[in-house]
């Protein structure tokens, strides 16, 4: 049979960020103080015990990344150590076992190659999502942490998070339910934190916003997060900030990004606290990153019952069109697909080619 990246007839193109089913998952189980050696298997359905914890109390964590075809064949993963070593940490917060890197590793590799025709090929737009997950499983009814637990990783070819595809502005509406408290999970990629999120959400895209934004639980004055990315701001003076907040996820995208901006762009970075209403007239560029989000710029924000412009000291109150991308979420944002896409080299060691 011939087994080449992209052999599926898919309009990758047209993709959204939707389930699609491929051939083949990695699974692992824990069971008896030890995890199995786990392997590859077709089926996309679970059976899963009624009484099982990730289904009651959600004992339950997870992982997205992202294996992109590069120009010569190769396929690239973006610095899955730093995925697995979350993933580690939500284990160890919620009770449940740690997936050992080389586990982790060796789930991943296998779940991207053996869906190789599930690659979008080079230049596509579109890239192939890796999902690991750990789930507490087995028969149980009281809280406490499961007898069993499954390590999974399935994935799934995908277009931009985003409707518009590639780097098109987008508008936040900052929530009125919070996310995460202070010392709650909210920095652990835990499936709890999200079920809450629905509604906000929604109410968020009923209101013409693509996603919520949210504001700290303790005072609903500092940035926090948006649903599914981190928040990056260029101030009035140049420097590029993002949240200092224990609860939002510790975003592998943001890192990276707030080192090309210092490294590559020579920018003053820093990570403080955001008060929103104080400092959004200093706002000149605003951008939520993330695996999923890659980086998108956000043209305006609602809050306190009204449209506010980003920038809109100089970009004029346009709250009907759809804003502008800001140079140096453009900068930023070729920066890192290219590096991304195996295109810009990078001295960090960041890339990790996928045994073929
Ligand atoms: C709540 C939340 N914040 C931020 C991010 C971005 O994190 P990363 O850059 O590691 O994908 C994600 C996941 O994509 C997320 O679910």
């Amino acid at each position: 049979m011939n087994r080449k990246i992209g052999g599926k007839a898919l309009n990758w193109s047209e993709l959204g960020f939707e389930y699609v089913k491929t051939d083949r998952r990695f699974s692992a189980r824990w069971r008896d103080g030890q995890w199995d050696e786990g392997g590859m298997i077709d089926s996309e359905i679970m059976p899963l015990h009624e009484g099982s914890p990730a289904l009651h109390y959600a004992q339950e964590c997870f992982e997205g990344m992202k294996a992109q075809c590069a120009r010569d064949g190769r396929v690239l993963l973006f610095r899955p150590d730093l995925n697995s070593e979350r993933m580690k940490q939500a284990a160890g917060r919620l009770l449940m076992p740690q997936v050992p890197t080389e586990l982790f590793m060796r789930g991943v590799d296998a779940a991207v190659r053996e869906n190789i025709e599930w690659i979008p090929p080079f230049g596509s737009g579109a890239s192939l999502y890796v999902r690991p997950m750990l789930i507490g499983v087995g028969e149980n009814l009281g809280l406490r942490p499961a007898p069993e637990f499954e390590f999974r990783v399935f994935v799934s070819p995908v277009g931009p998070y985003y409707k518009q595809a590639g780097l098109a502005p987008i508008a936040l509406a900052v929530s009125e339910m919070d996310r995460a408290a202070p010392h709650g999970t909210g920095n652990f990629k835990v499936g709890a934190n999200y079920a809450g999120g629905l509604l906000a959400t929604r109410k968020a895209q009923q209101q013409g916003a693509s996603e919520a934004l949210y504001l700290d639980a303790a005072e609903n004055r500092y940035i926090d997060e948006a649903g599914s990315a981190n928040i990056l701001v260029v101030m009035r003076n140049g420097s590029l900030v993002t949240p200092r907040s224990s609860a939002i996820l510790p975003s592998v995208t943001r890192r990276s990004i707030m080192q090309l901006a210092a490294d590559r762009l020579g920018m003053p970075i820093a990570e403080r606290p955001i008060d929103l209403r104080a400092e959004f007239d200093d706002f000149v560029e605003m951008g939520a990153c993330g695996t999923a989000a890659v980086v998108s710029p956000i043209a305006r924000i609602w809050f306190d019952g009204a449209w506010h412009v980003v920038n809109r000291r100089e970009l004029g109150d346009d709250i009907g069109g759809s804003g502008t991308v800001g140079p140096v979420m453009q900068e930023l944002y070729d920066l890192l697909v290219g590096i991304l896409q195996g295109e810009i080299a990078e001295q960090y060691g960041w890339i990790r080619e996928v045994p073929l």
